[in-house]
């Protein structure tokens, strides 16, 4: 029997990968333009930076984490997401050392252990980025006018922004006070996950999909109306900025996200048009993590896109991958030769050519060139050699000249 790749962890196949190129192309091509850096890290970290800074309490970190004890006895982790492994490095290489603020952005792959579905998967793809050193509401902007900028870019129309406060540690907990006593009195209406979240977790409730949780959970108290007035005012202030942007998004007080590290911001890119997993992209502020981590007191804000997610919103709009510009067909043995020889001239300018390399008859090579979706075909026999011409037929427009193959492959160079 054959051996089967990893269920959830999926192949990306040539005809896929160019739109993936695409889109990894596209986001350099921004955040580069917003003074964004990339940065790359391991995708295997030490299992504790998950746990300090994702937090223990989490579903990541409770239950879909890939862990393994390395041939040392070391706990090591697949990384599960982007922003505690770049934040560990920013540390680590004293990046703030360097720049006061550091732009960061990163792509590849993240795992979690989760039921494998449309638009989710147990090997799946980032597009992240992380600004550290700005405690700035501009900051916020910036990143939510990047993140949107990216969104035109690729021209993937059907989402919204919607944008939440979570305070800070000043204010949490008095949040989280009135919201505990608030779900004490209807606890027995919510369901076993969220009895468990009550007492480590208390907002992951407000989060929650099973339909009598959602029911249950209106009118608990919202988070903005318990802001300090710090973040209030920040809050208040990213909301105009991003008004004055021209930016269109919606205020979701219910929106807790599902990682412990975040402070005042958080924000999500939401769809209807790939079922179940609607969050397209998301982030926030962790102005404490850095701190947590064990690096000085420095702010921080990102985001990171699920590649899958954009990929499954421009459904119809694949990329087409390049066109072959030549074929070269070739009837007998040394006209093979020379075709050989003359694919490779062409290589060395750096222009794309195929040839048959069997002996195939000219009907099944003009088919092959077809099926290339080949431009242009160049068709050598043993006179055009000698004579040193051969037809090229232009596949387009069905029309036909003589070329000097001594200088075909400029002639042909010219009219790609
Ligand atoms: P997250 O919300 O856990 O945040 O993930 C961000 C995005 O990754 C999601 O919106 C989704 O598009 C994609 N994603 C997550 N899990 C899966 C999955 N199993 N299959 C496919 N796509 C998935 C973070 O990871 C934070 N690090 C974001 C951030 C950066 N916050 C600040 N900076």
């Amino acid at each position: 029997m054959s051996i089967t790749g990893i269920k959830g962890m999926n192949d990306i196949l040539p005809g896929e990968v160019e739109t993936w190129r695409f889109l990894e192309n596209e986001a350099r091509r921004v955040f580069e333009t917003f003074g964004f850096s990339e940065i790359r890290v391991p995708v295997v970290e030490k299992t504790e930076l998950f746990l300090r800074s994702i937090g223990e309490t989490t579903d990541i970190v409770e239950k879909e984490m890939y862990t393994f004890t390395d041939k040392g006895g070391n706990s090591i982790s697949l990384r599960p997401e982007g922003t505690a492994p770049v934040v560990r490095s920013f540390i680590q290489n004293k990046l703030h050392a360097l720049d006061p603020v550091a732009k960061l952005y990163y792509m590849g792959p993240m795992y979690r252990y989760e039921r494998p579905q449309k638009g989710r998967y147990r090997q799946f793809h980032q597009i992240g980025a992380e600004v550290l050193g700005l405690e700035s509401p501009k900051i916020d902007a910036q990143v939510l006018f990047m993140l949107v900028r990216f969104f035109e870019a690729v021209d993937i129309g059907d989402v919204e922004l919607q944008i939440n406060s979570l305070g800070c540690p000043e204010c949490r907990p008095g949040y989280r006070a009135a919201l505990v006593e608030f779900l004490a009195e209807r606890l027995d209406r919510l369901c076993e996950d969220c009895r468990r979240r009550f007492g480590a977790n208390p907002m992951r409730v407000l989060d929650c999909k099973v339909p009598g949780c959602a029911e249950t959970t209106i009118g608990a108290p919202s988070v903005i109306e318990s802001l300090c007035s710090v973040c209030g005012d920040h809050f208040s202030e990213v909301r105009g900025l991003i008004g004055d942007l021209g930016l269109s998004y919606a205020v979701n007080p219910r929106m807790v996200r599902g990682l412990d590290y975040y402070t005042k911001t958080a924000f999500e890119m939401v769809t209807g048009s790939i079922g179940a997993q609607n969050a397209v992209a998301a982030g926030g502020r962790y102005d404490g993590l850095v701190r947590e981590l064990g690096g000085p007191p420095i702010p921080g804000i990102g985001f990171a896109m699920g590649v899958e997610r954009l990929i499954l919103l421009r459904e119809g709009q694949q990329i087409a991958p390049p066109r072959l510009p030549l074929f070269i067909a070739s009837l007998g043995e040394e006209a093979s030769r020379e075709a050989f020889l003359y694919m490779s001239r062409l290589q060395r300018l750096g222009i794309r050519a195929e040839m048959d390399y069997e002996g195939k008859s000219l009907k099944s090579q003009m088919r092959r060139a077809g099926k290339l979706g080949a431009r242009f075909v160049l068709i050598l026999g043993e006179e055009e050699v000698s004579r040193k011409k051969a037809p090229l037929r232009d596949m387009d427009e069905g029309t036909q000249e003589e070329i000097s193959l001594e200088d075909a492959d400029l002639r042909i160079a010219e009219r790609l």
